[in-house]
């Protein structure tokens, strides 16, 4: 997984999976660009991979704002001269207070929809008129296990994970004439604050999960779901996007890679 010497841009990488994809990167030889809404956790990362020998900036980004997406690619631009690969993984599970709700609200629904899809369109569009002109670049978009199939719980995510995973094939198809290879990782099951979230409304709500705490949910559910009985790690996934970054997979384009420990064969 060599990328000595490739610039990467990874949006959401404050904190959780993000963070783990762009230390990962870093290892491996690369720049990154740490794009997240939230400025310290981003600072925070940024200072990481400095203190590994790399290069690395820090840049201020909402993935739902087109003038901010264009910033984030012009700064990195400036100071790095190019981009050779994106990672977009800012992601949520849905809108504020959905730990409390029953039913999934309309916000939910457009918050998703912002963030999840249209978010990981603008960042790609925003990058791809620079990876066209060089003819060489590698966009990884981070979607999940439940964009594999429908969800009781969660499915207005599942809805825009399976639209990341279908725009990663459109996306692969018109731009494979440019050298572009674009690629999906699949995360399966990871204790981010994200996870956590999913595990206090099942606390809170769901009967079967009733009265658990969150940690015992997301424990019970990797019992229950992931075949080789343990939780993925943002390294995990970290190292499947390094690999996909690299000119090792670069006949590679239009696939969703689940990073699962087996829950999900297709
Ligand atoms: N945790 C899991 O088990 C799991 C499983 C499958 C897929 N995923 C996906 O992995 C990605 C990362 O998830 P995580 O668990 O690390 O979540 P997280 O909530 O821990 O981290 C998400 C990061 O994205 C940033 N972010 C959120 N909205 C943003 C926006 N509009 N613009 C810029 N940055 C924004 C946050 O500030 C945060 O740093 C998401 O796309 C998520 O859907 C997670």
């Amino acid at each position: 997984m060599d990328l000595t010497n490739r610039v990467a841009i990874v949006t959401g990488a404050g904190r959780g999976i993000g963070r783990g994809i762009a230390i990962v990167m870093a290892r491996n030889g690369a720049s990154v660009a740490v794009a997240d809404v939230n400025q310290d956790d981003a600072r925070g990362v940024a200072a990481e991979i400095s203190d590994m020998g790399r290069e690395s900036l820090q840049v201020r980004v909402d993935v739902t704002a087109q003038g901010e997406v264009e910033a984030m690619t012009a700064s990195v631009l400036d100071r790095f001269g190019r981009i050779d690969a994106l990672v977009n993984n800012a992601g949520i599970i849905s809108a504020p207070g959905w730990e409390e709700r029953e039913r999934h609200s309309e916000e939910d629904w457009d918050m998703l929809y912002a963030v999840n899809v249209k978010g990981v369109a603008r960042a790609t569009e925003s990058v791809l008129p620079h990876m066209r002109e060089r003819r060489y670049g590698k966009i990884v978009n981070i979607a999940s296990i439940a964009g594999r199939i429908g969800s009781t719980t969660s499915g207005p995510y599942s809805v825009s994970k399976a639209g990341v995973i279908n725009y990663t094939q459109s996306t692969a198809l018109e731009q494979a004439a440019f050298s572009i290879n674009v690629n999906a990782v699949c995360p399966g099951l990871l204790w981010t604050p994200l996870w956590r979230r999913i595990a206090v409304r099942h606390g809170a709500i769901r009967g079967e999960d009733k009265g658990l705490s969150a940690r015992e949910v997301f424990d019970k559910y990797i019992q229950e779901r992931i075949p080789m009985g343990r939780e993925q790690t943002p390294e995990d996934i970290g190292n499947a996007v390094a690999f996909l970054a690299s000119d090792a997979a670069r006949n590679i384009t239009g696939q969703a890679l689940n990073v699962s420990g087996g829950s999900h064969l297709n």
